[in-house]
């Protein structure tokens, strides 16, 4: 498949260190050194994971020269859904994508990653031949705000990229990895909490709703500066690309000390690892393509460019893509020969 357009949308409001400040005992000082972070997004009245991602996938569309109406499929990796049956239908509904099917896909920060594989090979074995692949997720829903240990760290937004089939020599999924580990499972939880409501005699129902995010930093930290460097060299052993030979890392956006320490270890400099978490914060599903779309609309991402891409997170899950920009194609008709 091949990367043809990207878009992103983020809520209007800023909420800075200096604004948390006030609210939590924490400091602008505390946060930019341990984590990168400078301000985020916070949606406000009228902004739900529905209207970022519409708005991140119709600039994705825009930007490959696409019709909603061509699209085959969308898949919407969230893990803060406005319905729990489905918010990739209000999308598609939205979007007036009425060919498409459209479903969610849960997997936290490595959602978006999850989702391009997962698009890849619906296109490579199903016939599909354009797919909407959107990150977006409003956590703001579900931080504790008086927490500082995590209150601090995310941020509300969506991102979005357009990918199509086409033949093997332009494809852009080089080489991928999907992990899991479950065992750690309670490291990062955005857990259900039910109470038991008597229904009738003998019997109770489970109702209720979930527990704010909860989360062991220093394990997940640590899990993230092993496991992805782990991954990550397994992709360029197996696809023989040196790590010279990348243009950029394109990790999930958590910790500015996570990406130096991913950098450090392939010997890449600062200068080729794209980081906006300054601006945004860790905007879960989102980051990976929200920064992709602000770099290659400032130029930094080209067509042709390759990069080492990582997610992980919540699961506990990770992975890695090794992926080629193509860029919008001048000739937006698609070749009978596919490849995934
Ligand atoms: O997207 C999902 C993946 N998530 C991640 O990758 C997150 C990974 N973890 C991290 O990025 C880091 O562990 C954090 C940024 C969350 C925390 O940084 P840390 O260097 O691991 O700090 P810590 O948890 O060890 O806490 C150090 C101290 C503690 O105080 P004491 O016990 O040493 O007195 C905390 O209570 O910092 C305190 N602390 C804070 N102080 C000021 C925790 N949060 C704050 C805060 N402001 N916001």
């Amino acid at each position: 498949m091949a990367l043809v357009g990207c878009g992103s949308a983020v809520p209007a409001a800023t909420i800075t260190n200096l604004d948390l400040s006030a609210r939590v005992d924490t400091s602008d000082e505390w946060i930019r050194s341990r984590t990168g972070i400078g301000a985020r997004r916070v949606a406000g009245p009228g902004e739900t994971v529905t209207s970022l991602a519409t708005a991140a996938g119709q600039a994705a569309l825009d930007h490959a020269g696409w019709r909603a109406e061509d699209l085959d499929l969308i898949l919407l990796a969230t893990s803060s859904p406005d319905d729990l049956f489905g918010t990739a239908p209000r999308v598609q509904g939205a979007l007036g994508a009425c060919n498409a099917v459209a479903f969610d896909l849960t997997a936290a920060c490595s959602g978006f990653l999850f989702s391009l594989i997962t698009a890849a090979q619906y296109i490579g074995s199903a016939g599909m031949r354009r797919v909407l692949v959107i990150g977006a997720d409003q956590l703001s829903r579900w931080v504790d705000w008086d927490d500082r240990s995590t209150c601090v760290l995310f941020g509300d937004g969506a991102g979005a990229v357009a990918v199509q089939a086409c033949p093997a020599a332009e494809n852009g999924l080089l080489a991928f990895r999907m992990r899991s580990d479950g065992s750690r499972n309670g490291c990062l939880t955005l857990a259900q909490s039910t109470q038991h409501r008597p229904l009738v005699a003998g019997l109770s129902a489970q109702v209720g709703g979930f527990t704010p995010i909860h989360m062991n930093g220093q394990e997940v930290y640590k899990f993230a500066v092993r496991e992805v460097p782990a991954v990550l060299a397994e992709l360029l052993e197996a696809s023989g690309v040196a790590a010279e030979q990348l243009d950029w890392l394109l990790l999930h956006q958590a910790n500015q000390r996570i990406l130096d320490a991913v950098a450090e270890r392939f010997a890449v400099p600062n200068t080729r690892v794209l980081s906006n978490l300054a601006s945004y914060g860790n905007t879960s599903a989102a980051t990976i393509p929200l920064m992709l779309d602000e770099a290659v609309r400032d130029g930094r991402v080209r067509p042709g460019h390759l990069l080492a891409s990582s997610g992980f997170g919540a699961g506990l899950s990770w992975g890695g893509a090794l992926v080629r920009w193509s860029g919008p194609q001048i000739d937006a008709s698609l070749p009978s020969a596919v490849a995934a």
